[in-house]
Order: structure tokens, then sequence, then C-alpha cells
């Protein structure tokens, strides 16, 4: 979040922020105040709604539209069976292609009696029988991206089935509704971002009166990845639901190509999700899918890395495979208390990058107790050798600061460890669990500053530039000059010094605390400068080779728009 880098300019004078557009003014102050209302609704919300990232089954990325009631059920009993329920997973969903294409006499919507011959309601109480929650899916346009029927507005306008459904699905049992975004009827493109918000709120105002509570999923970003509107629509879900899928599907499972590789789309999933950590908080989850791992298109190693990834990003995990199929080592990594405890953890925080090369990410995500999860992820295809000194991850307190570290696969203890080290093979990633010594102190907002560059997903360097301390963009490559600490009054420091916005331009300064060199992140990723009140800007796109300079801030702009340390 951008807790420490917002405080210094806590009561920013609006006169000072004149040159800016007001939508970056509005959202400049949005991120001011955003810890404050984080703070009121997660409260509000912790005592009900998915305090902690929801978990649980959906049938989508394993078998699509072909399946019935006993396909779900027999799921929902292997939950049970193998005991991945009681580790949490504990709500099962069925996602779109349940319902008829039409409704009937009376507007309702009608379970296909194909595939649900008892209708839906038996379903949901074998389902709570079994000691778990139920989910289903709807769509807030007019059809299912499958073509049935829909809660939205129908096309060119007219009644929508918010409120209707809801009653519906609450008098099923249902206790989660995944909304997605196909078909929503816009007046005119430029009426799309407000077509969407309308009906997302429509739906959880329904919820709302349906008079139980219900864990709302929201699709509607998804729909304008790689958008500018995308950072629009990503600040208002939360004032919605609960959870929200931002981006593109994890890849399915087919039986026809059974054995296709799918680890690339775990890789581009994480690569959209980790910068996206100040939208999130407890109570409100960005959601990169469901977990896939153990499935086919996965190996062990694969698997691994999705749990913990996952895991370090405080997602939802919602596995979308056929559990009888499982083998024991997927079961025992899906089911690994100690991962799940990482992703379950009570501050939901979002990993740091802290450092990212040509095939290895370093990530840290602090929990709660003074504890802290590191990950290394190794996408590359030879083994790799990694050696982590407390330092590297922010602390203090020299050869003094050791740390006691649980690895989380092996679950093997060591104390007093001057460094972590692990061999990771291909496509692997550890993970530990681990407590600093007294003398290490609280981590410095140490790591990477990234900008995301778009959709094409050659590898995560490719998607991710970072910026170096010579006050450029440049590839990824884990360099000294791509390390930097937010400071909690407002600076970005490097080991070069402080980054200023001087004439126009940012340089590298002797960090001095002065204007020039406070910043405020923006909860649309902007760094305003608060001295000359511009926006970090990198060239005229997202590519390296380009000049840096101080600009306007412009709307949603890809090139001034920026992930820091968490
Ligand atoms: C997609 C959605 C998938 C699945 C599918 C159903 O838009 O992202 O998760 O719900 O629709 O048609």
């Amino acid at each position: 979040m951008h807790r420490g880098i917002s405080t210094l300019v806590r009561r920013p004078s609006l006169a000072g922020f004149r040159s800016l557009r007001l939508a970056a003014l509005l959202a400049a102050l949005a991120a001011l105040m955003a810890p404050y209302a984080r703070a009121a609704t997660a409260a509000s919300k912790t005592q009900r709604l998915a305090a902690v990232p929801p978990m649980g089954w959906n049938d989508w990325a394993h078998y699509q539209c072909g399946f019935t009631g006993e396909t779900i059920l027999n799921n929902a009993r292997m939950l049970v069976k193998t005991g991945l329920a009681a580790r949490g997973y504990n709500t099962v969903t069925i996602d779109d292609c349940w319902m008829l294409k039409t409704r009937d006499a009376q507007g309702n919507l009608q379970a296909d009696p194909g595939r649900f011959p008892q209708g839906m309601k038996p379903l949901a109480d074998a389902i709570h029988r079994l000691g778990l929650k139920f989910g289903i899916y709807e769509d807030a346009g007019s059809e299912t991206c499958g073509e049935f029927a829909g809660s939205g507005q129908p096309q060119g306008g007219g009644k929508d089935h918010f409120l209707q459904d809801a009653r519906l699905f609450a008098s099923w049992g249902v206790d989660y509704l995944k909304l997605d975004g196909c078909n929503v009827y816009a007046r005119t493109p430029e009426g799309k971002v407000e077509a969407y918000r309308k009906a997302y709120a429509a739906q959880s105002e329904a919820l709302k009166s349906a008079g139980k509570p219900i864990v709302f999923s929201e699709s509607a970003p998804a729909y304008f990845q790689d958008t500018p509107a995308w950072y629009d629509v990503l600040a208002w879900v939360r004032q919605y639901g609960q959870l929200w899928r931002e981006g593109t599907d994890m890849a399915n499972y087919h039986a026809k190509s059974a054995g296709k590789p799918r680890f690339k789309s775990v890789l581009w999933n994480y690569a959209y999700n980790l910068p996206l950590g100040r939208f999130q908080s407890p109570g409100n989850w960005n959601d990169p899918d469901f977990i896939i791992g153990g499935d086919s298109g996965l190996s062990l190693a694969e698997s691994r890395s999705q749990m913990a990834l996952w895991s370090m990003m405080s997602a939802p995990l919602i596995l979308s495979s056929d559990i009888e199929r499982l083998n024991p080592e997927a079961i025992e990594i899906l089911g690994n208390r100690a991962v799940i405890a990482v992703d379950q953890d009570p501050l939901g925080r979002m990993a740091t990058l802290v450092r990212r090369t040509a095939t290895v990410d370093l990530l840290l995500k602090p929990l709660k107790g003074a504890e802290y999860a590191v990950a290394v992820l190794n996408h590359g295809e030879s083994p790799a050798h990694v050696r982590l000194e407390p330092a590297e991850l922010g602390f203090a307190g020299g050869a003094r600061c050791t740390v006691d570290a649980q690895d989380l696969w092996s679950g093997a203890h060591a104390t007093s460890l001057a460094a972590l080290q692990a061999d990771v093979a291909s496509h692997d990633t550890a993970i530990w669990r681990i407590r600093p010594s007294a003398a290490c102190g609280k981590p410095a907002r140490t790591g990477t500053i990234v900008m995301t560059a778009g959709r094409s997903l050659e590898s995560l360097p490719g998607y991710t530039r970072c910026l170096a301390s010579s006050a450029e963009l440049e590839e990824c490559a884990g360099g000294p000059q791509e390390r930097w600490t937010v400071t909690a009054g407002g600076g970005l420091r490097s080991a070069a010094g402080c980054l200023a916005a001087v004439g126009g331009k940012p340089v590298l300064q002797k960090c001095n605390g002065g204007a020039a060199q406070k910043w405020c992140y923006t909860l649309s990723g902007n760094l305003v400068n608060a001295g000359d009140k511009e926006c970090l800007t990198n060239g005229t796109a997202v590519e390296t080779g380009q000049p840096l300079s101080m600009q306007s801030c412009g709307h949603n702009q890809a090139n001034q728009i920026w992930s820091l340390p968490n």
C-alpha cells in the first residue's frame, strides 16, 4: 500500500495541486484518504465477509460447460474426503452454463433440468450438509459469456433482474456470487465504464437486500484490462464487492489436449496481479483467477509455484480441477497448511517485488506478529542457487540481524541464519516463513519500482520495466541500481541518492528531505512530486531508452503508472 509515502503529504494544499487535471487530483486525494477509508470499510467488513481471501472450488477451468449436478457434488465430497475442505477450501461454486437461455413465466432463472434434474435447491442443501458453502455464477449483462440468461439489462436497454435473481439465490441458500461481465449493454462506447459501474452497484444493492450475507465476486475490471479505464474500475469495485477478477482467465483444461503446458498462464496472471497491491486490503481482494495447480498441464514444481505466488499475493485460493484425479503430492501442495496460512494472513498484504532478474523473482510479504514470508520464483529453464541476506529484504542491523526460518515445502526449521539459501529448481518456488532477530528491526519498504508494459508476455521481465537509479527505465535485471527504498518521509531513495524533480526533470540528488524529493503516490499509480506537482513520466510510452521527465498528470497514462514496494 502507499501508507508511508502518502503520510507526509496528508494535508495537501489544494492550491498546490492546481496544475493537476481534475481526475488526477481526485485520484491523489482518494489515495491520501484511502488508508482512512480502508480502515473504516475493512473494520465494517472484516466482521462479516471475506476478511481473508476466499477459498474454495469452481468447475470452470476444468469442465467448462461439461458438468452436471453430480460433477459438482462429487467434487464437493472429494474436498471433504481429501481433507482440502478442512484446510479452508470451503466454497463450492457452479460457474456458467447452469441455467437455461430463457426465464420462466415469472421472469425467474431456470436451472438446466438436464444438468440439475432436481433443481438447484437440493444441490445447495447437499453442499451445505457437507459443511461447505455454495456459490453460483451470473452475469451483469443481458447474457452470460456462454450465452445463457444474464441478470443485466437487455441489449437496447430495459429492465434488469438483479434484485429478482438475488432473491432467488438467497432462497437457494447461495453464499457466494461470481458476477461476470459479458454482454453488458452500454448506449455508447464512452458510456461503457458507467454501464458496468451501474450494473455492479445494482447487484451489490440487490445482494444487501436479499436477506443473507453473500460474498460478491466482480469480474468488471477484467473487461477493461489494458485500457486506461482499468484503473478507474479497479478503484471502484471495492465499494461493491469483496473480490474482483482483474484480467485474463487461467488457461482451461481440455481433455483433447490434456498435457498442454499451462504454466505460462500462471506466470501471466501472476505478472498482472502483482503490481496491483495498492487496490487490496482485508475484505477486498484482487483475484488473479483459479488455482489450477495439481491439474494436467502443470508439473508439481509449477503447482508449488502457483500456490506460493498466490499466497504471497493474498489471492483467493479457488481450486478448479477434478479433485478426484489429484494425486497425493498435489493434494499435499494445495493443502499445505503453512503456505495457506501465508495466504490467509490477517494483514492481507500484497508481496513486494524485492528483485526481478530475467529468470528469478524475489518476494517479501509482511505477516501478522512481526513475521514475514519470503519467496523465490525461478521461472527460468535451469536451477537457480539463491543466497539472501536479511539486508536485501530491507532489514538493518548488519551481521547481528539473523533470522529463524521455516522452509514451508519441507517443513524444516533453521535458527539464527545469516542468510536464506536454496537451490530452486526450474519453474519451482521456494517459500519460507521467517522471524527476524531483535537486531533486525522493522524492514524498510525496499524493492523495485516498476512500470507495466502491456499484454503480451514473452517473459515476466517482458511485462515489467524497472526504474533504475540512473533515473531511467530499464529491463529488470536485478542489479543494485533497481533497488529503491520508500522512506517514511515520502522520499524515493537509492544507493545513488534521492529522486528529485528539478527543472522539469527527475534527477538523483543527495537526500535532503526537500519538497523536490517528496512524492505522493496516488491510487491510480502516479508519483506526484510535492515540489512541482507534476507526474514522473517515462518518455512517450513504457519503453526503455526514452528519457524520464516531469509532466502534468494525465488520466491513467501507462507511462505514468508505477508500482512501489508495498
Ligand atoms: C469468463 C470468466 C471465466 C468463466 C467463463 C464462463 O468470462 O472469466 O472464469 O466464468 O467466463 O463463461
